[in-house]
Parts: structure tokens; sequence; C-alpha cells
């Protein structure tokens, strides 16, 4: 299938891998639709996507904002989503039933209300792709909650790849990718932290937004593949 003028939205589009899958089928043809809270980050994020793109301010928490969203796209062939993430990290003991919930309601109902939503006007057989987080797949100290959320995600789309057939759904899984997500860190400490898990990665390197862009295209082309949970995280599951 050739991915050209198919309708895409990507929610969570304007910065990291998002943006990198936008970019990427942007190049290839597609007409992006590209959502997210914040209008003047969405404004750049379009100004570097070739070919037909929009912008649209949506908060996918938020039914309401989610409706108003649909309502102005109609009709759509795909839909990723690669938005959120909240802060439910740190050793198990401290964090709080609130940090969870908070984080369950800025990832996972995020995803679960954005496919609610955008069902309706969603192609019978276009797809779905989600991204999850390689802490849901490798057990490492800190990671509980990002386990909970993203193993739950993992879960749901299995499930709904046979429930919402022929629709497909997939999900792909990334270890530490370079994105502005780290941004708040202190350079220092996002420098050591990203060489150490180059360092015990056979790979050598940590992943970079376009690893990712590069399997969500493969994932709504490629109309054999549903169900799928692509782990892309420079070998961090092997064991050692
Ligand atoms: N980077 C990593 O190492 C890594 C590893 C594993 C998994 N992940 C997961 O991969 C996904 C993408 O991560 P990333 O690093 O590319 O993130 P990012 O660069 O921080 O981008 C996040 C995107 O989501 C949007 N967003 C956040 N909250 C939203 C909301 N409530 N409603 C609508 N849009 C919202 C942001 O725009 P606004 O802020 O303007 O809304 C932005 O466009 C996330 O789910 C993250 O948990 C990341």
């Amino acid at each position: 299938m050739t991915i050209a003028q198919q309708r895409v939205l990507i929610i969570g589009g304007s910065s990291g891998m998002g943006l990198a899958t936008a970019q990427r089928l942007g190049q290839a043809g597609a007409e992006v639709f590209i959502a997210g809270r914040d209008q003047s980050r969405l404004e750049a994020a379009v100004r570097t996507v070739q070919g037909k793109a929009v912008g649209i301010a949506a908060d996918f928490t938020d039914p309401a904002s989610l409706a108003a969203m649909i309502g102005r796209i109609g009709r759509l062939d795909h839909l990723v989503l690669a938005a959120g993430g909240g802060a439910a990290w740190g050793p198990f003991a401290q964090v709080t039933a609130d940090a969870l919930r908070r984080a369950f309601e800025l990832k996972l109902l995020g995803y679960w209300q954005s496919l609610q939503a955008a069902l309706p006007v969603l192609r019978k057989d276009g797809s779905v792709v989600m991204l999850t987080g390689a802490a849901s797949r490798v057990a490492m100290n800190g990671t509980a909650g990002l386990a909970a959320v993203n193993g739950g995600i993992t879960q749901m789309a299995q499930t709904l790849a046979r429930e919402l057939a022929p629709l497909r759904v997939n999900v792909v899984s990334p270890g530490l990718v370079d994105t502005p997500a780290y941004d708040g860190m202190p350079a220092e400490a996002k420098a050591g932290m990203f060489a150490a898990a180059a360092r015990s990665l056979p790979v050598g390197r940590t992943g970079r937004s376009e690893d990712i862009a590069a399997a969500v295209e493969m994932l709504i082309a490629n109309t054999f593949a549903t169900g799928v949970l692509l782990d892309l995280d420079g070998g961090a599951r092997m064991p050692l």
C-alpha cells in the first residue's frame, strides 16, 4: 500500500517521535494532521513537514477537545498515538497513588479516549499505531509506574486488534530516544544518562526519533501487520 494521499492524524505530532513521523509521512505524500496542546509548537512543527500538513490544538485527556478536533478533520485513514507520558518514576515505595493515577490519565486514558473519538471517522480497514515504552518490556528499578501504564496500553492494543478488525492496531515500544521530552533535565545529567545507556546497548547508541518514525510508517503501510508489538530499543531486551 502506498501512503500517498492517506489522511493520518498524529496525536503528539508536534515534538520528538510524533514529529519525526509527521515529517516522514509528509515526505511520502500523506496528508498529515498534527495534534498537541501548544499552538506555537504546532505551527513550528507544521512548517517542518513537506507536503500537506495541518496543526490542530487539542488535549487528548479532554473528550470535548478531542471531539472538536475530530469534527474539524472529518475522515481519517490512520491514527498515530505518540503523546503524553506522566511522571510516575522513582522507587516503588515513593510513587504515590495520585502520581500513578495522573500517569494513567496522561497516557493510557488519553490513548483510549483518542481512539474512541477517532473511531467513527477512521477507515474501517485503516490502522492505529500506539507508542508505548521499553520500561514495560525490560525490568528496571524505578520504572514500575511506567511499566504499568505502557504494559496496559500494549495489552489493550492487542485485544483491540481483534475486536476492531479489520482495523489494524499495532504497537511500537521505543527504548531511550533523544527527544525534547528530556529538555527539562540538567544538560550534564542528560548527557551522562544517554552515554551510559548507549554503552549498555548492543547497538552502541541510543535511539533517534527517525528510527521510530520508520517503524511507524512500516506498520501503517504493511497491511499484513496487526497485533504487532515491535520492540525498537537498541537491544535493551536481550538477556545478558
Ligand atoms: N523519549 C523517550 O526516550 C521515550 C521512550 C519510551 C517511550 N516514550 C514515549 O513515546 C511517546 C513520545 O515521546 P517523545 O519523547 O517523542 O515526547 P515529546 O518529544 O515530549 O513529545 C510529546 C508530544 O505529545 C504532545 N502531548 C503531550 N501531552 C499531550 C496531551 N495531553 N494532549 C495532546 N498532546 C499532548 C506534546 O505536545 P504539547 O506538549 O504541546 O501538548 C508533544 O507533541 C510518549 O508517549 C513517551 O512516553 C518516549
